[in-house]
């Protein structure tokens, strides 16, 4: 445990680049993996998510080594050349790791044991699970389809269409991964659009992976199974779900004026952005420009001005991890904010519905909790501040209460930092080097 402490900021300012998107190195790691031939990554995210989506791959055969920082070469085995692992597989906080390799391995005939810290212990499996049965995978689990998990891979998959119930980009992912090394055609249906990394990687790495509408709005994605998959240059954006922190924080400091370098500008990530540009914040779209198959832009933000809103259900996949922070703007700003559709919100790390709104009171602010909606009563400045924060192993709840602290009249501490490196490391070191006031929470009172 390491709890820290957040006090009240002078303007931030400054240009940074944060970590690599997460999405896209594991799908770079795996894709990689599955290729012929070599694959070197640039811009890497070296948290400990990512890490263990690495040696899960080296448990399977692949040779996964680090060049220098942020720079990796991975050796595919081809697909189907994966090997029955010895171990236990630990996918750490990871439901991303967990789900997407656990695609991978439903159509590989191998069996594998998969575990994960008690986060993930508590997540859902059975959403994949299912999907992954029609493919002929055998997967036993816990009560109520949790972790940790043995997975059997089919020997002659079956292709499968399969529709989510639930909107999910991990969900849609792990079939597709699936559909890779199964003959015929496998088809993830979502209806509403989430994040397309997987589609647009197993483009570059040469599947064909065709989108088409249904009759009724919904989006079917259909993978040609065992394409020849080659290997590539990679270079990952900064990732937009990090860098919402500084630009949040920047925001609501008084003052701040922040440039953030080579952002993610994938359109099914960017509802943040929308969002906040709707409350009337000061974003510009900068240099906009395409690497390895996605958008990238810079920002260029500055502090003030922001007014509550209504956010949309059908907004929700396009910014579902920028909830916390989007709630810590709406604290700080004039009015009311209502955040619709937020179900899903209550299967990430932790309760994320629930750890805000018990968060925000803590802090002084006014918010009701609805079954999947928050509403947050902003007060039109600092808050209050002064809460003490139970972060239940979740890093993007533990990264909000502490830039929430940078525009709080009394500081507020949380009472974990750790898992703040499964997806940003470095994030304590960065802001403070911002202007930020984060420490130890002994010595920071
Ligand atoms: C992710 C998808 C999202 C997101 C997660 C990363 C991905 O999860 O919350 O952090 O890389 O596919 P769901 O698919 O469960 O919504």
């Amino acid at each position: 445990m390491r709890p820290m402490k957040s006090c009240i900021s002078t303007s931030i300012s400054g240009e940074i680049r944060v970590p690599g998107d997460k999405s896209i190195s594991h799908r770079a790691l795996l894709i990689g993996a599955l290729a012929v031939g070599e694959t070197v990554i640039e811009g890497l995210l070296e948290g400990e998510d990512v890490l263990c989506t690495a040696a899960a791959l080296r448990a399977l055969g692949a040779d996964v080594e680090r060049d220098a920082e942020g720079v990796w070469r991975v050796q595919g085995v081809g697909l189907g050349g994966l090997r029955e692992p010895a171990g236990i597989l630990d996918m750490g906080n990871s439901g991303t790791a967990a789900r997407l390799l656990m695609g991978v391995l439903a159509s590989h005939p191998l069996t594998a044991f998969l575990t994960g810290d008690a986060s993930l212990c508590r997540r859902p499996m059975a959403r994949v699970q299912v999907p992954l049965e029609q493919f002929g995978a055998r997967i036993v689990a816990r009560e109520g389809g949790r972790m940790p998990l043995a997975i059997t891979g089919a020997g002659d998959p079956m292709p499968t269409t399969y529709r989510l119930p639930v909107a999910s980009a991990q969900v849609k992912s792990a079939v597709l991964l699936a559909g890779l090394n199964t003959s015929g055609k496998t088809t993830a249906i979502e209806t509403l659009p989430t994040r397309d990394h997987t589609e647009r990687m197993l483009r570059f790495f040469g599947a064909e992976v065709e989108t088409t509408e249904e009759a009724d709005g919904a989006l079917a994605v259909t993978v040609t199974g065992q394409p020849e998959l080659t290997g590539r240059q990679i270079q990952v954006p900064a990732d937009i779900s990090s860098a919402a922190f500084p630009l949040v924080a920047a925001l609501i400091v008084p003052g701040s004026d922040l440039t953030l370098t080579a952002v993610g500008m994938n359109p099914r990530r960017t509802g943040l952005v929308d969002t906040l540009i709707e409350m009337g914040a000061g974003i510009e779209i900068r240099n906009e420009r395409e690497i390895a198959g996605e958008p990238v832009a810079d920002l260029h933000v500055r502090a003030g001005g922001l007014k509550g809103v209504d956010v949309p259900a059908s907004r929700a996949p396009s910014m579902i991890d920028e909830y916390p922070i989007l709630a810590v703007a709406a604290a700080v700003a004039e009015g009311t904010t209502v955040m619709h559709g937020l179900a899903e919100l209550r299967v990430k790390e932790s309760d994320r519905l629930a750890a805000m709104a018990r968060g925000l009171a803590a802090c002084g602010v006014r918010v009701e909790e609805g079954k999947d909606s928050l509403t947050v009563h902003g007060g039109g400045g600092p808050v209050r501040g002064g809460g003490a924060i139970e972060t239940d192993l979740d890093h993007r709840i533990a990264m909000a209460f502490l830039v929430l602290g940078m525009a709080a009249d009394q500081p507020i501490s949380i009472d974990d930092a750790e898992p703040i490196e499964t997806s940003f490391p470095g994030f304590v070191e960065l802001m403070n080097g911002l202007g930020a006031a984060i420490g130890p929470a002994e010595a920071a009172a």
